[in-house]
C-alpha cells in the first residue's frame, strides 16, 4: 500500500499543478457586430473563400493574436488553447505527430510545446503561403508545407493527431475535409473549435474577418455529427472552447466545441 502510494502521489501532484498553472482565462464573449454579419441561404458550396489569402491578412490576424499570445506565455490559457490542450491530453498519446490543418502562423505549436504534458513532434499546414512565412518569422524552424484541407498530402493513416485548427467553418467543402482528416489519421482527429447552433440547419454567414470578406459555417450540432459518424469517426469528447454566441445574428445560442473523435476501424 505504501509503495502504491509512493508511485502514485508524485504523479497526482504533478497533474493537479499543470492543472492549477494551466487554469484557463475566461474572457467575456466579445460584442457581436450583428450589422456585419449576412445570413446566407442554404449552403453556398461555389463561393470561394479566399480571403485568408490576401495581402496583410496574416499580419493583421498575428496583431489579433499577440495579446492573448502574450498572456498564454504568462500562463493564462485562453478556452481555446485550454480546449486544444485539454483534447491531446485526452488522446493520452505519448510524443505524437501532429498536423495542424489550417495552422495559420502556427501558435498552436507554441501553446501544445508549453502546455502538454507529453512532448510533440508538430506539423502545420496552410492554404496561405502568408500564414505560412509570419510562421517561420515567429517560429524559426516550425515545420509546415502549404497545402489544401481537402486533399492532404499524406498517406492513409500516418498522422497520430490530426487536428483540423478552427478550420471547419471556413471550408464550404467541410464534408471532403472531414473524410480527408480521416484518412490520413492514424487514430484521433481532433475538430478545434466548431461553431455550433442546435434547432436552424447549418448555415452559412459571410462577414469580415481581419479585412477581408470570409464564409463562415454555423454547424447544426446534429448535422455536424452525423457527417463524423458517415466517415467512420466516433466523439470520444466535445469540450467547451471559445464563447461565441450569434444568438442576436441567428434568433438562437450557439456555441463552439472541440471535437475528439477516434477512427472507428483502425
Ligand atoms: C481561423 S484561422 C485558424 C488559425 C489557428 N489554427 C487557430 O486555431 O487559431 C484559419 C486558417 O485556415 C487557413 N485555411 C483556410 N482555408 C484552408 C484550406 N482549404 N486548407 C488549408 N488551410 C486553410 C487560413 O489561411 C487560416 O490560416
Amino acid at each position: 500500500m505504501r509503495a502504491l502510494l509512493k508511485a502514485i502521489l508524485p504523479v497526482l501532484a504533478q497533474q493537479l499543478l499543470k492543472r492549477w498553472f494551466t487554469k484557463p482565462v475566461y474572457h467575456r464573449q466579445p460584442k457581436i457586430p450583428v450589422e456585419e454579419y449576412e445570413v446566407l441561404k442554404g449552403q453556398v458550396p461555389g463561393e470561394s473563400n479566399d480571403g485568408w489569402q490576401a495581402p496583410g491578412t496574416a499580419r493583421r490576424q498575428l496583431d489579433a493574436f499577440a495579446p492573448i499570445l502574450q498572456e498564454m506565455r504568462e500562463g493564462k490559457l485562453r478556452e481555446d488553447f485550454a480546449a486544444l490542450v485539454e483534447a491531446v491530453r485526452l488522446t493520452q498519446m505519448d510524443d505524437p505527430l501532429i498536423v495542424e490543418v489550417g495552422c495559420g502562423s502556427a501558435w498552436n505549436r507554441e501553446v501544445l510545446e508549453r502546455f502538454s504534458n507529453t512532448t510533440v513532434r508538430y506539423v502545420g499546414i496552410d492554404c496561405g503561403v502568408e500564414m505560412l512565412k509570419a510562421a517561420h518569422a515567429m517560429y524559426p524552424g516550425v515545420v509546415t508545407l502549404a497545402g489544401d484541407a481537402t486533399e492532404l498530402p499524406f498517406r492513409n493513416g500516418s498522422i497520430d493527431i490530426l487536428v483540423s485548427g478552427t478550420l471547419l467553418m471556413h471550408l464550404m467543402s467541410y464534408q471532403k475535409a472531414v473524410e480527408e482528416s480521416r484518412r490520413v489519421s492514424k487514430r484521433w482527429c481532433i475538430f478545434h473549435t466548431v461553431p455550433l447552433l442546435q434547432t436552424r440547419e447549418t448555415t452559412v454567414l459571410r462577414k469580415d474577418a481581419y479585412g477581408q470578406p470570409t464564409l463562415e459555417i454555423i454547424f447544426n450540432s446534429a448535422e455536424l455529427l452525423a457527417v463524423f459518424t458517415a466517415n467512420g469517426l466516433r466523439v470520444r469528447a466535445a469540450i467547451d472552447s471559445l464563447p461565441y454566441d450569434l444568438e442576436p445574428v441567428l434568433g438562437e445560442p450557439t456555441v463552439t466545441k472541440t471535437f475528439v473523435c477516434e477512427v472507428a476501424d483502425r
